[in-house]
């Protein structure tokens, strides 16, 4: 072997020790974890039915998150003319948000948020639908919206 290259490996072998002994202090010293999933932390963690953020406007928020294959959670319930601020992303691939018969339609994309705000003013159950090819149920994804007076007007 060239004088040249043994010079180089040993230097390789040097380096890997070196950036792997920086991960070993920076983990046990610097509390630097590997990244976790923005699915896997509140609030998108506890799969909660919309909350009411405000009284004037009557406005909730829920956090969604899309996976093979469901919305979860899987049905958000709201008094008619409410305001919803939708939070969503995915656990796994890319999904789509599609709410049928209107013009909604967001992207759920790991390690990434979308928002939008919807507002439904008539009594209705909408489906949301999954508009992004994922996998052999792509088909069978789907939520649903209820929007109803019946609707836990004094919910949370
Ligand atoms: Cu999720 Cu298609």
């Amino acid at each position: 072997m060239d004088r040249i290259e043994k010079t180089v490996m040993v230097i390789a072998i040097l380096l890997l020790v070196v950036f792997f002994g920086a991960i070993v202090v920076a983990a046990t010293n610097y509390g630097v974890d590997v990244p976790t999933c923005v699915t896997d932390r509140k609030p998108f963690v506890e799969s909660a039915p919309p909350f009411k953020t405000s009284d004037q406007p009557l406005r909730y928020e829920v956090h969604t998150v899309a996976r093979m294959w469901m919305f979860d959670p899987p049905e958000i319930t709201v008094p008619p003319g409410a305001e919803i601020d939708l939070y969503l992303s995915s656990a796994d691939v890319v999904h789509g948000f599609h709410v049928e018969g209107t013009n909604t339609n967001l992207m759920a994309v790991p390690g990434a948020v979308t928002y939008t705000r919807l507002k439904f003013d008539r009594e209705g159950t909408y489906r949301v639908l999954c508009h992004e090819y994922c996998g052999t149920a792509h088909h069978l994804m789907a939520g649903t919206i209820v929007v109803s007076h019946t609707a836990m007007e004094g919910e949370q």
